[in-house]
């Protein structure tokens, strides 16, 4: 008779077990945050991007390990081509339990009733400001209206939850903390603020400079709302918070902080199928290759992934000011 332990399941050296995949479809954007990219960026060859069968089957290999969760980021994800052939193809996957999204939302209107006829249960949808002309600058050319016509149609569509992300960096839209939040929050939705990470060479150096702590944001938001610490963990570096009289919570993400590493549950898949085992390191590795090497073959993949595993550094390094220490941006690691 099957037992639990016959189910396989992916351990790591510390005794965390990996359930929860975040797979980078693209690392093309129609956006250009100021904390993410470069004003010129220069993209991917498309030849060394995954194709969609083969992220297919990287997700094939991963939820036969016992993965339950699958969320799918960029770059922004809905600018891949034909991207709802793969969500439709992960939303029939046997025993996945979770299958969500984050988006930049200038694809939404369009999309969201076929994502969410798919499969997709959540979304995550980053919005920094709800100044137009600061939304533009902040993404150098993104159009505010479009994202917020994306948000209402994602909230027709039925998802379970809607969340916004905000960056928040000082002097750029750290006096926007309670608008965002009065925002998210008035309308169902969740909200995370999130401290800029140092990934990458964007030609914004002042890093130090605009970083603003989740305490101060915590600050600025307790003398407006009745904010009681929740005890949900996702296993990621977020702290959530219930405001009295709202259904949305309020989430602070700290990558700087290190305390969250231990009850690690995660992996990262670039979109030329890197297997990231910590955002904070450089350890990956290349399933691309075992992937071309076994075309469709889902074994070689969990044969890879399974040893990989085996390898997850026990924490993450960040540093604030000078060098990044990771140079990987995060449209190459999929947030
Ligand atoms: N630091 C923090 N957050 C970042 N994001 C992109 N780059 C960075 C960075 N350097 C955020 C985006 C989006 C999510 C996927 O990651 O704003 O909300
Ligand atoms: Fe695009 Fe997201 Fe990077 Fe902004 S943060 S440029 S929306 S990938």
């Amino acid at each position: 008779m099957p037992t639990e332990a016959a189910t396989p399941r992916l351990i790591d050296r510390f005794g965390r077990q990996i359930t929860y995949v975040r797979l980078s479809v693209t690392d093309r954007c129609d956006l250009r945050c100021v904390y993410c990219m470069a004003e010129d960026m220069t993209f991917l060859p498309r030849a060394q991007v995954l194709t969609l069968d083969e992220i297919a089957l990287v997700g094939e290999a991963f939820a036969g390990l016992g993965v339950r969760k699958f969320r799918l980021t960029g770059g922004e994800p809905l600018r891949r081509n034909n991207v709802m052939h793969l969500v439709r193809r992960l939303g029939r996957l046997d025993g996945l339990g979770e299958l969500v999204m984050t988006t930049n939302g200038t694809r939404l209107s369009e999309l969201a009733d076929d994502l969410r006829a798919a499969g997709v249960r959540r979304i995550n949808v980053s919005l920094d400001s709800l100044q137009p002309e600061r939304f533009r600058h902040l993404t150098r050319v993104g159009d505010l209206a479009t994202v917020l016509q994306g948000i209402e149609a994602a909230r027709s569509a039925g998802f379970e939850r809607i969340k916004l992300n905000a960056v928040i960096l000082r002097n750029r839209n750290h006096d926007e903390v309670l608008d965002l939040a009065r925002f998210a929050l008035e309308r169902d939705m969740d909200i995370s603020f999130i401290e800029e990470m140092p990934l990458g060479v964007t030609g914004v150096e002042d890093r130090f400079e605009a970083y603003y702590s989740s305490e101060a944001i915590l600050d600025d938001l307790a003398g407006h709302f009745d904010l009681v610490a929740s005890t949900e963990t996702t296993g990621g570096p977020s702290r959530y918070y219930r405001a009295a009289g709202y259904r949305g919570r309020i989430g602070l993400i700290s990558p700087h902080s290190h305390n969250f590493c231990a009850d690690c549950n995660r992996v990262r898949v670039t979109a030329e199928g890197k297997l990231l085992l910590c955002l904070g390191q450089e350890n990956a590795i290349d399933l691309r290759r075992v992937v071309r090497a076994n075309p469709g073959d889902v074994g070689a993949l969990q044969q890879a992934i399974t040893e990989g595993i085996r390898n997850k550094p026990q924490g993450h390094e960040f540093a604030v000011g000078g060098q990044p220490v990771i140079l990987r941006r995060m449209n190459m690691t999929g947030g």
